[in-house]
């Protein structure tokens, strides 16, 4: 099959790009010139389009504003010579996405639209790729309940968008992380492990406590007894103790990272001692009281490698005098971005390379 069998693609006449800076995009601010549009009604998804870039109609029932039956995932694009672009361990996020859509009672998005539109987009879109040292384009598919009806049930219609966004560092410099007693991002049996927008929502009012308090973000803790290390919502974490990784296991309450998974499966790689389990904050805490709390870091899409400067639990901190990554955090960092950026071998296959024309 051809792409313009599975999509309706109308180029735009008139291309942005000129009016952007992609050498300094920020994050997630300026989109690319096409975005893929599909609808799913009458029991299946219909034929998807690709078109400009815009606005969309929307009416003030819709049934996703009131009752946030809505998915997404976040991938990205790398620049690696005029001719190609690499993408990411596409395929994980497309898995992660049907799993979320399964959760949130959303129909399963078609495989080949998923990863023949991401594709289909860089390959119009490839000049929106930003070129320089650590940009790439973020890639946003999502799908969200469409009933034009307030009524809390399970959507009839649904729409799946994937737009593309050049960016560049999520967090531009180390961050500094509080645990919370007060509040929870997700109970075992909710929804923790599905990329669904009101995990996002609901944590927004103790990041802003955090950061009234001088915090970036919160450092979940579990749910029932507030004692062991979830995430961080916008990404996962990392602690490096006595010269082990250690990274709270998946437990359904945790969203399961392709970054989070590419750390574990190069250390392992690289025959790294690397321990996905329970790890409790009192554990972090006497591990930096005891001099052996090496290094903390983030790991998502969006962060990458983002290194944490603090930890701090009920009064007490952890400090790093750091100006970006640590050693660890930085290995794994340039591992990961030379793989993207075409620049390493890919003993993974983790590397799909799209061609661009010129
Ligand atoms: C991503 O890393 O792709 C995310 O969706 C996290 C978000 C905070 C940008």
């Amino acid at each position: 099959m051809t792409t313009d069998t599975i999509f309706d693609i109308t180029r735009t006449s008139s291309s942005r790009i000129n009016n952007v800076d992609l050498d300094n995009p920020g994050f997630g601010r300026e989109f690319a010139d096409h975005m893929l549009e599909a609808e799913y009604r009458d029991g299946r998804w219909q034929q998807p389009e690709i078109k400009p870039y815009g606005s969309i109609e929307i009416t003030p029932a819709l049934s996703v504003l009131h009752y946030a039956q809505s998915v997404f995932e976040g991938t990205k694009a790398y620049y690696v010579d005029g001719e190609t672009v690499n993408l990411f361990r596409v395929e994980k996020n497309f898995e992660r996405m049907v799993r979320s859509c399964e959760r949130m009672c959303i129909p399963k998005v078609e495989r080949e639209v998923f990863l023949e539109g991401i594709k289909e987009l860089i390959k119009l879109d490839h000049k929106w790729v930003p070129q320089k040292d650590g940009n790439s384009l973020y890639i946003r598919p999502f799908a969200c309940a469409f009933d034009p009806i307030i009524s809390a049930r399970v959507a009839e219609q649904y729409r799946f968008y994937i737009i593309t966004s050049p960016v560049g560092s999520y967090y531009d410099r180390p961050v500094k992380l509080t645990t919370t007693q007060q509040y929870v991002r997700a109970v075992k049996g909710g929804v923790g492990a599905a990329k669904t927008a009101g995990n996002y929502a609901a944590s927004l009012y103790p990041a802003q406590q955090a950061k009234k308090q001088g915090f970036d973000q919160v450092l979940w803790l579990d749910a029932e007894e507030h004692k062991y290390v979830e995430e961080v919502g916008t990404m996962n974490i990392f602690f490096v103790i006595d010269g082990v990784l250690v990274t709270p296991s998946l437990r359904g309450t945790i969203l399961p990272g392709v970054t989070r998974d590419s750390i574990i499966q190069l250390a392992k790689h690289w025959d790294m001692p690397v321990e996905e389990r329970r790890i409790s904050i009192e554990e972090v805490m006497q591990a930096g009281e005891d001099g052996k709390l090496e290094e903390v870091f983030g790991a998502g899409t969006a962060a990458v490698v983002a290194p944490v400067e603090e930890v701090h639990h009920d009064g007490q901190s952890v400090t790093f005098d750091i100006e970006g990554r640590g050693p660890v955090g930085q290995k794994f960092y340039d591992a990961i971005t030379d793989i993207q950026y075409g620049q390493a071998e890919d003993p993974f296959d983790w590397i799909t390379s799209v061609k661009v024309n010129k």
